[in-house]
């Protein structure tokens, strides 16, 4: 496989790892969320992964405007972050928290689902 691409899946799996662990530690109401490396570590992972799928979609040059699934898979991304934000950050109850991390989860899932068929809607038997 591509060591380009290589890299972009094990930055996705790793921002997955990271996203599960830290909404457990919100749960549980963990001290580990407030640790340096629990706040600066998802920072570079998601950074690596934005600039390989960018890269990657320069190099294939496949554009996100003809190519549907494309963008739907950045606004899916755009979402997943923000979900994100609301669930590990600004959400004020407990039950905002865990339904936009949840909600967040399951834009994860599309996105690998996206990434996978090329499919908008890879869910759906056509
Ligand atoms: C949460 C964020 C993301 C996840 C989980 C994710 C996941 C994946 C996965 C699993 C693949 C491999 C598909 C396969 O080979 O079967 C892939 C490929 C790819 N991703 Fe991402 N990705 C993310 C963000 C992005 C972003 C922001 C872009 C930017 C445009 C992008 C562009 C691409 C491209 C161009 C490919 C290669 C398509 C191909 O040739 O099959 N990804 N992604």
């Amino acid at each position: 496989m591509d060591w380009l691409l290589k890299i972009h899946i094990s930055s996705a799996m790793l921002s997955l790892t990271g996203f599960v662990a830290r909404g457990v530690w919100m749960i549980r109401g963990s001290s580990r969320l407030e640790a340096s490396m629990t706040r600066i570590l998802p920072h570079l992972i998601d950074t690596v992964l934005l600039v390989t799928g960018i890269w990657l979609a320069f190099r294939l040059q496949l554009s996100p405007i003809q190519h549907a699934w494309l963008g739907d898979k950045l606004i899916a991304v755009m979402l997943y972050i923000g979900l994100g934000a609301v669930a590990l950050r600004f959400g004020r109850s407990r039950a905002v928290r865990i339904t936009s991390w949840v909600a967040a989860l399951i834009v994860f899932a599309y996105i690998v689902g996206v990434a996978v068929t090329h499919q908008p809607m890879p869910f759906t038997a056509t």
